[in-house]
């Protein structure tokens, strides 16, 4: 017995379990690779064997022991019987502690050539070693298998025979390092106590990372079982010529030790029971190594195999038990609106392998890989933190005023701050009313006021009293405008411009200083202008105007009446600037377009809300300070 527990000292702190064991002391915080306490997984669990002695009636069996020297010593018989405690042998008495209990022994029906002894896991688990030691004689051959899938398939781990070239036709160890048979525990000596032992890392793979992929398909196990094929009798059996049952034999074993831990990738210090598992009692027995993983690292799972819900941002890795790198799972972003994330390749390899978690489920009322904008339909309440369950806010278009962006069914609003896309000459945030100039809110929006001043939004009745002037002034119009170019009808027009998005463009308020640089300036024309409307025409933008006074023309004659300017930037942001907002009335000092006559309005134009005071000086400066 003494070489035996000499033997499991030696193998505790040998190679094959320091790679597994090394890094169990590595920190109960498990801040780097960790893995839980190791121990016989055959604690608390049920062995199988094919029979038992004395299952039916009581049986005789004699046991043979060599002295030091290989001389005989006396046998010792006895009776074995299932039913009667003190003469049971039952495959348990394998299992219980070894230290407490070292001369319980479960045995065989006698004769048996084939037995099995099978160890049933209730999860996958990590096995370094098993130690067998026998109180019959060995066996002449045996195998020691593993299943990876609860007992479906099964690999041999090592073929054991006295000559394994003659029972396996396989090499033996002894003579080719490395070979799947050996012939070291199968000599009929010891009578008793001999021993076999086998590990699952032998020397060439000790160095390895126990988590990495190779190590683990060695060392994962669900079952294990051990065939003993041939039986072998105690040489001093043959000398005993008294012995009455003087066939019988049987297999007997002290102690099946099968040393391992939990199966948890690096990733937890600590296991508990897998649901619905119950610990076999057996005497002496405390510790029982337990299978669920108590996962760190931010992974989940029985055995840490994935990442938590949340931490799916790159692959699941196992730890390096060889670096002591925690290979942990990284949180995706999801701004708090999704409480899961999956990984996605795509995403992964298009963020150059550095994030591949895409949100899943978006809550309320966001959308994207990070959940990291609002749905259409919502806008972005600036007020409250983008974390905020309310952050996201839904958008109140006017179903009347509101225009529908392109290629959708849908009116949705800008979702950065909720501004509706109106149709032409409505206005508000919501598009819910004419703007100033503007009557008529319905289905295509509001027309232009047939007026100078502004109308009754409405009917569309003049409100001021220029109306006089509309009249004296429709020849000009008609001398600019064709009204049968199709472009003017505006009803149709669904664009997007400036003055429908007044929100979207910030223009520098211009001032009027320096007489000596409005000069510089070189204007070819300055008028004092009241805006109609404005058209995008998809290449450039017009806007119909009132010219109302000309303070400066130079090549061309302009005429008072209606006329068109051409804002020259208009398509870029989808805005203009200086913005001119119909209805209202201008100063606009700019240069005309030599080949087409053009009024062209753009960043050197100055343009300023008309006020008499501003044109007084203006025409003070025309005279005084530009020639
Ligand atoms: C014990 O009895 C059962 C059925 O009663 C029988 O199948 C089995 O072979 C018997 N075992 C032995 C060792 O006689
Ligand atoms: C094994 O058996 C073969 C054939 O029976 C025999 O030739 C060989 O010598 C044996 N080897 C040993 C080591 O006994
Ligand atoms: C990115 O990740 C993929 C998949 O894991 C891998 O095949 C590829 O080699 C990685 N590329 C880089 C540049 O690391
Ligand atoms: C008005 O437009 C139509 C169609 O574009 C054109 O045929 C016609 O010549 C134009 N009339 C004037 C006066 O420009």
């Amino acid at each position: 017995m003494e070489g035996w527990l000499r033997l499991l000292a030696l193998l505790g702190c040998s190679a094959v379990a320091a790679g597994l064991s090394s890094v169990v002391g590595v920190g109960s915080h498990c801040e780097k690779a960790c893995n839980p306490r190791m121990g016989n997984l055959a604690h608390g669990r049920r062995l199988w064997t094919d029979t038992t002695c004395g299952r039916n009636s009581t049986e005789l069996y004699c046991s043979y022991s060599e002295n030091a020297d290989l001389t005989c010593k006396q046998p010792k018989c006895d009776k074995c019987n299932a039913a009667h405690t003190h003469r049971a042998h039952p495959p348990s008495a394998m299992a219980d502690s070894s230290f407490r209990l070292p001369r319980t022994w479960w045995q065989s029906a006698e004769d048996m050539h084939k037995e099995k002894i099978q160890l049933d896991l209730e999860a996958e688990f990590y096995f370094t070693h098993i130690i067998m030691v026998f109180k019959s004689p060995r066996p002449t051959a045996m195998v020691l298998e593993r299943s990876q899938d609860f007992g479906k398939t099964w690999k041999p781990y090592k073929y054991f025979s006295t000559n394994c070239s003659a029972t396996f036709g396989l090499d033996d160890d002894v003579t080719k390092k490395g070979a799947i048979c050996t012939s070291r525990y199968s000599r009929p000596f010891p009578c008793t106590g001999g021993e076999v032992i086998f590990r699952a890392l032998s020397p060439p793979y000790s160095a390895e990372d126990p988590y990495s992929a190779d190590a683990q398909a060695q060392l994962k196990i669900t079952n294990l079982r051990v065939q003993l094929l041939k039986r072998q009798a105690c040489p001093c059996q043959s000398n005993d010529l008294n012995a009455k049952p003087q066939q019988s034999q049987h297999y007997a074993i002290y102690d099946f030790i099968v040393k391992g831990s939990c199966f948890c990738n690096g990733h937890a210090d600590h296991c508990v029971p897998v649901a619905g598992f119950r610990p076999v009692k057996a005497a002496g027995v405390f510790q029982v190594v337990h299978g669920r993983c108590m996962c760190k690292h931010n992974t989940a799972g029985l055995h840490c195999q994935h990442c938590a819900p949340l931490y799916n941002d790159q692959p699941w890795q196992a730890a390096n038990g060889k670096t002591g790198a925690p290979k942990e799972c990284r949180s995706c972003k999801c701004n708090g609106h999704a409480g899961t994330c999956h990984f996605d390749m795509d995403a992964w390899l298009a963020s150059g392998n550095r994030s591949g978690g895409v949100c899943d489920n978006c809550q309320h009322n966001t959308e994207g890989q990070h959940c990291q904008r609002c749905k259409p339909g919502f806008y972005r309440d600036l007020r409250r933190p983008f974390s905020a369950p309310d952050a996201c806010k839904l958008c109140s278009c006017h179903p009347v005023g509101s225009a529908l962006l392109p290629f959708s069914t849908n009116t949705f609003c800008d979702p950065s701050n909720g501004d509706c896309p109106c149709k032409p000459g409505v206005a508000g945030p919501q598009c819910d009313r004419c703007m100033v100039g503007y009557w008529g809110f319905g289905e295509y929006g509001c027309r232009p006021c047939d007026c100078a001043g502004s109308c009754d939004p409405l009917t569309g009745d003049c409100i001021s009293s220029a109306d006089i002037v509309w009249h004296h002034e429709i020849s000009d119009f008609r001398s600019v405008f064709n009204e049968s170019e199709p472009t003017w009808g505006w009803e149709d027009e669904q664009g997007f411009s400036a003055l429908r998005h007044s929100g979207k463009c910030e223009c520098k308020e211009q001032v009027l200083g320096n007489p000596k640089v409005f000069c510089g300036m070189k204007y070819t024309y300055v008028v004092k202008a009241k805006i109609l409307s404005a058209h995008d025409k998809g290449s450039h933008a017009e806007v119909n105007v009132k010219i109302k006074k000309v303070l400066k023309s130079t090549k061309f004659k302009i005429l008072r009446g209606k006329r068109t300017l051409y804002p020259e930037s208009w398509t870029n942001r989808g805005c203009t600037c200086p913005i001119l907002n119909p209805g209202l009335e201008y100063l606009v000092a700019g240069h005309e377009e030599v080949r087409t006559g053009r009024l062209i309005v753009n960043m050197k134009s100055f343009v300023h809300q008309w006020k008499s005071a501003l044109g007084r000086k203006v025409l003070e400066i025309l005279k005084r300070d530009c020639n």
